[in-house]
């Protein structure tokens, strides 16, 4: 049965807002410490490893956050974030953590893990761009899937709200792939296994299932707008097997354990607006409304 440690928006850099950047050292000891005890078949990092400042300062707290997980023995398997491609390229975070990030699959008892490396650098008026070829690379993945899904991305598609979010209650369109997370979920409606979804980027501790399938986001390390003064600290252990089971510990704790194969088993289609669905028109008619 697989078990994976993951962390997110690692932040290494100066404070910024409710981002405890300087905290991020001491707190990735933490986690390094951690993993050796968990002994997990592998380490994932669900990206904005640094808060960008300028290319120079970018390239050296890259080194620096790699650097961090180097006491760890497992795999690790990176994906980058926003913050992580403002002033880097790719390629420089590629040599920066010496792996490839392109899109990957790893089969590991069973499931297989799903680097959805999807493209992450926001483009100015735009927003978080989704690429046809990220899409479409997922779709082939969903398709030929004979056994149960784990997808790990920087950033949600669940379409969860934000209501309370410090970043993104005022700011929707940034926590998601705006207009285009819609036809990822449609993508993952086709599968045919089990699957779970895990994000980071929101800053925040969700499940959220959505047409059958359980969607988690997983709380920054060094945030601290729902344990303030203090960052929470957050890192997870996952466990997949016949249960999906989701430990976050630190100080922004969360369990939740879920059947896998009740992701399969997809939902009702959602009913349309109530005054263009002819039948609910006619009930009102009839009803004298
Ligand atoms: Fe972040």
């Amino acid at each position: 049965m697989p078990r994976l440690c993951i962390v997110t928006d690692i932040h290494h850099g100066p404070d910024t807002f409710t981002k405890k950047g300087a905290a991020a050292p001491r707190l990735m000891e933490g986690f390094a410490g951690f993993c050796r005890a968990e002994a997990p078949d592998a380490v994932i990092d669900l990206g904005d490893r640094i808060s960008d400042s300028d290319p120079e300062t970018d390239r050296r707290l890259a080194r620096e956050a790699a650097a961090m997980f180097a006491p760890i023995a497992a795999p690790r398997l990176h994906v980058c974030g926003n913050h992580d491609r403002v002033h880097l390229s790719v390629e420089e975070n590629e040599e920066i953590l010496g792996q490839s990030l392109g899109h990957q699959t790893v089969d590991i008892d069973g499931w297989t893990l799903v680097l959805w490396r999807a493209e992450t650098r926001i483009a100015r008026g735009l927003g978080l761009v989704l690429r046809e070829c990220d899409l479409t690379w997922l779709a082939g993945v969903v398709a030929r899937a004979e056994g149960p899904l784990a997808v790990f991305s920087h950033v949600p598609v669940s379409g969860h709200g934000q209501a309370g979010n410090y970043y993104f209650q005022h700011n929707p369109d940034a926590s998601t792939y705006p207009n285009a997370a819609d036809r990822v979920r449609a993508v993952l409606a086709t599968a045919r296994v089990p699957l779970v979804w895990v994000a980071g980027h929101v800053h925040w501790n969700t499940l959220t299932v959505v047409n059958g399938q359980p969607h988690l986001t997983l709380q920054s390390l060094t945030e601290t707008f729902t344990t303030h003064p203090e960052p929470a600290g957050s890192y997870a252990v996952l466990d997949l097997g016949a249960d999906i089971a989701w430990t976050v510990h630190g100080r922004d704790g969360l369990h939740v354990r879920l059947r896998a194969a009740d992701s399969v088993a997809r939902w009702v289609a959602p009913l349309p607006r109530f005054e263009d669905h002819p039948e609910i028109r006619l009930w009102r008619q009839a009803a004298g409304r």
